[in-house]
Parts: structure tokens; C-alpha cells; sequence
């Protein structure tokens, strides 16, 4: 119940329409993609709330396979609108080339909008991504090498510019002014320097594609509330990728946990309903950075493998480990999860046994949390599973699973303390188990 004293009556809620969140809590490549297709249909809006074309969230239709970088992976849902958010970093030219794909296979995209304070990655930000990288060495990032870093960068040190800033010519010449020039040491460093008129032409012309997409997205999310429409919030990249709760400084520039909903679409905390948490049976990251489930070489090759475990965006290969149960705690707690869904339970058939990290070791031996990854020395505690042979996938209830898989997933649930609401047994649109 809401505190209250004499003065202050207690607070009543009024919301008409709801926000449930949907956001991965490991190191990205969740599959929130297809889980967020699943769900779509439920809602008025699917609105992406950060990030940029850094993701890439894969869905499987028959035998194509769609990858969507800054469109909502509600896309093949004919009946849900598709919003990206004030928090998101937009290349022009990459949001047409994705609208051009998916009107090519008869998505409508009209029904496709982008907030006003959005703001745009130039091909300029991907050379100062790429140089910065560069410049690290052996401390590199691993970033997807986009433009995301430096875009954000341009946000909050107030030299960025936003797709409202397209609406009006004069307003979108002086802000590229500007950002050139606070970054003109950068360019002089680079050894390469973006002509401004032909930043201001190219833009220009993009604008004119671009410009019908373009909504007041304060206005556009709350109106579709107060209608009583229900909105669902994609998270992209995960927890641990998150710029301030994440593996910093390992991480992605934008704040991808359950809060980062509420800046990103510019919306109150009281609207938002539910957190969902999308996990991975086990653990992938890809880039740099602490990885404390981490397995060796070989069997990770095996995860790898069978999971097809190879970067939408870069096709990097990604690392592979062990679900990591400190990890899921630890964003049980900054996303405040309701529950979780269990992705790609079936990659785990044919493994002899399955390990579930359970704790942390300093190298003193004394027990750590997430705020120790990245120290030399840490090890983690494994408990180990038995597996199980048999194929999930054509399953599609819970109580059906082998029972090793059954006995898997209820320790999930125990150890991270959330319970679990689905498993995906299988790469197909529909393959999940309730
Ligand atoms: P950036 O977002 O390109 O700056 O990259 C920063 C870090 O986030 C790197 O480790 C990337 O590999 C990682 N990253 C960014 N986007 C994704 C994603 O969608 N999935 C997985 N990792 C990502
Ligand atoms: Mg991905």
C-alpha cells in the first residue's frame, strides 16, 4: 500500500493503457527478438526504447530469416504499430535500407514511427567508433563498430542532432554545424574531416524519405495510454551490457534495464505493469570484457555450434559459458523481473552434463558478486546437471520435457529466484513450451 499521512491521501492509480517490458538480462542475443514477435499481437505498439543498429534480432518464418536492426521485432505482426523511441541512436541511411527490405516482403510500413528526439548516427560517428577502437588496442571494446558510442556521446555532451531538428532546414544546418564542431579536434586527430555541406545535403535528402515517420513521440506513446492501448517495451542488448549497471566500461553507451523504458520512451514508472527478463539457457557475449561463466576453447565451440551462436551484425563468433546465476540475480534486482522466458533450452540436448554458475570466487577465496567481474583471479562455482539426450522440440508443454530438462529449468527459476513463464525448445516462430 502507498505510504500516506494526515495532509496526503494516498495515491490512487490512474492509467487507462499499460507498458509491459521486454528486456534481455545476459550479455544481448537473448532472443528477445522472437519472444517479442510471439507477444506482439497483444498490443497496440511495440516500441523499441534504446539502442541502435548495434542489434540485431533475428526472426525464423518458414525458411527465411528476417534480421531487424532498429525496427521492433513486432514487424511481421500486421496488427501492431511500430515505434522507436527517444532513447534509441537512428543512422538515416540504415532505417531506410530496413524499410526498404521490409516493404519488399509486404510489410506495410506505414505503420512504422520514430520520436522526434531520437537521435541521428552519422557516418561520421562509426569513423570515430572504429578509430576509437583502433586507438584501444588490446583493451578494445569489441563495439559493432556503428556509431553507437559516439552518438550517444554527441547526446548528452549537447552537440547531437535529432530527427525533429529534419523538420526544419535552417535548425538542421546549425546542428550539424555545431557537432562538427565540437568534434573537430576528433576529425583533425582521424586525419579525416566530414565536409559539412555534403553532411547537410546527404542528410537532407534522407530527411525527405524519413520525415513522414516522424512523430511527437512524448505525445504519440502517452496518447495511444490514455486511449487504454497497451504498449510493449523492447529492451536491446542486456543488463550486462547496460552503460551504468553493465560490465562497465565492457558495455553498450545506452541504458538497456527495465528503467531505461520509462527514459527512452518518455513515459511515467506508474504506467509500466510487468518486466519480463528473456534469458538464455546458457550464456553468450560478444566483444570484450569479464565473461565469468566463460568455457574453454573446446566445449565452447560445442555451445557454439549448436547453437549457432554467430553475431547478427557482425557475424563475429561469440563466446560461449554456462548460465550464470549471479548474473540473473543481479538483474532480477536492477530490472525488478516478474518473471523470466527461458530461450533455447533445446541447443542443450546431447550434452553429457550442464553447468549452472552459482557463485563467485575472489582469488583469495572469499565469495563475490557481479561487482567483482573483471578482477584477475575470479573464478566461478559450477554445479553441474545431468542432461539429457532426447530432442525438445516439438514439445510444447512444460510438464512434457525430459525430466532432466524439467529438474534444469526449476533450478533456473530457484537460483535466480524468478519464476520461469515459457522455454523456447527450438529456432521455429512458434516453438515454445508453457
Ligand atoms: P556498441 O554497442 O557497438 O558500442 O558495442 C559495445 C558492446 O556491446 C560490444 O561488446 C558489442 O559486442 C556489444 N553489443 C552491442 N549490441 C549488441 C547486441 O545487440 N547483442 C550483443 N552484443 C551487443
Ligand atoms: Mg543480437
Amino acid at each position: 500500500m502507498a505510504s500516506s499521512n494526515a495532509l496526503l491521501p494516498p495515491v490512487e492509480h490512474r492509467r487507462a493503457g499499460s507498458v509491459d517490458i521486454v528486456l534481455g538480462i545476459q550479455w544481448g542475443d537473448e532472443g528477445k527478438g522472437r519472444v517479442i514477435d510471439l507477444l506482439a499481437g497483444d498490443y497496440a505498439i511495440v516500441a523499441r526504447f534504446g539502442g541502435g543498429d548495434n542489434a540485431g534480432h533475428s526472426i525464423q518464418v518458414g525458411d527465411q530469416k528476417l534480421a531487424l536492426r532498429i525496427v521492433p521485432s513486432g514487424a511481421l505482426v500486421p496488427s501492431t504499430k511500430l515505434h522507436i523511441g527517444a532513447g534509441t541512436v537512428v543512422s538515416l541511411n540504415g532505417l531506410i535500407t530496413e524499410l526498404d527490405a521490409l516493404a519488399a516482403i509486404g510489410v506495410d510500413i506505414s505503420r512504422i514511427t520514430i520520436s522526434d528526439r531520437a537521435q541521428i548516427v552519422f557516418p561520421f560517428h562509426a569513423a570515430l567508433d572504429q578509430a576509437a577502437e583502433r586507438a584501444r588496442g588490446g583493451a578494445a571494446i569489441g563495439t559493432t563498430g556503428r556509431g553507437i558510442g559516439p552518438a550517444y556521446v554527441d547526446r548528452v555532451g549537447r552537440a547531437g542532432v535529432t530527427f525533429g531538428d529534419l523538420r526544419t532546414p535552417a535548425i538542421l544546418a546549425e546542428r550539424i554545424r555545431l557537432s562538427l564542431l565540437a568534434k573537430a579536434p576528433l576529425f583533425a586527430a582521424a586525419g579525416e574531416v566530414p565536409g559539412e555541406d555534403d553532411v547537410v545535403a546527404q542528410t537532407r535528402a534522407a530527411a525527405e524519405r524519413l520525415l513522414p515517420h516522424v512523430v511527437d513521440g512524448v505525445a504519440y506513446i502517452n496518447e495511444a495510454l490514455e486511449r487504454g492501448d497497451d504498449v510493449l517495451a523492447e529492451g536491446a542488448q542486456g543488463t550486462l551490457l547496460d552503460v551504468t549497471y553493465g560490465s562497465y566500461p565492457y558495455v553498450t553507451s545506452s541504458s538497456t534495464i527495465a528503467g531505461g523504458a520509462c527514459t527512452g520512451l518518455g513515459i511515467g514508472p506508474g504506467a509500466v505493469r510487468s518486466v519480463t527478463g528473456v534469458v538464455k539457457a546458457y550464456c553468450t557475449r560478444v566483444g570484450g570484457g569479464p565473461f565469468p561463466s566463460e568455457l574453454p576453447d573446446d566445449e565452447a565451440a560445442r555451445l557454439r555450434e549448436a547453437g549457432r551462436e554467430f553475431g547478427v551484425v557482425t557475424g563475429r563468433p561469440r563466446r560461449c559459458g554456462w548460465f550464470d546465476a549471479v548474473a540473473a540475480r543481479y538483474a532480477n534486482r536492477v530490472n525488478g523481473l516478474d518473471r523470466l522466458i527461458v530461450t533455447k533450452l533445446d541447443v542443450l540436448s546431447g550434452f553429457e552434463r550442464v553447468g549452472i554458475v552459482t557463485g563467485y570466487r575472489r582469488a583469495d577465496g572469499s565469495p563475490a558478486g557481479v561487482e567483482a567481474m573483471g578482477e584477475p583471479g575470479l573464478k566461478p562455482e559450477i554445479e553441474y546437471h545431468p542432461g539429457w539426450s532426447e530432442s525438445l522440440r516439438e514439445v510444447r508443454h512444460v510438464k512434457n520435457l525430459p525430466r532432466d530438462a524439467r529438474a534444469y529449468l526449476d533450478r533456473l527459476a530457484n537460483v535466480t529466484g524468478v519464476p520461469v513463464a515459457l522455454v523456447s525448445v527450438g529456432p521455429e516462430r512458434t516453438a515454445f513450451a508453457a
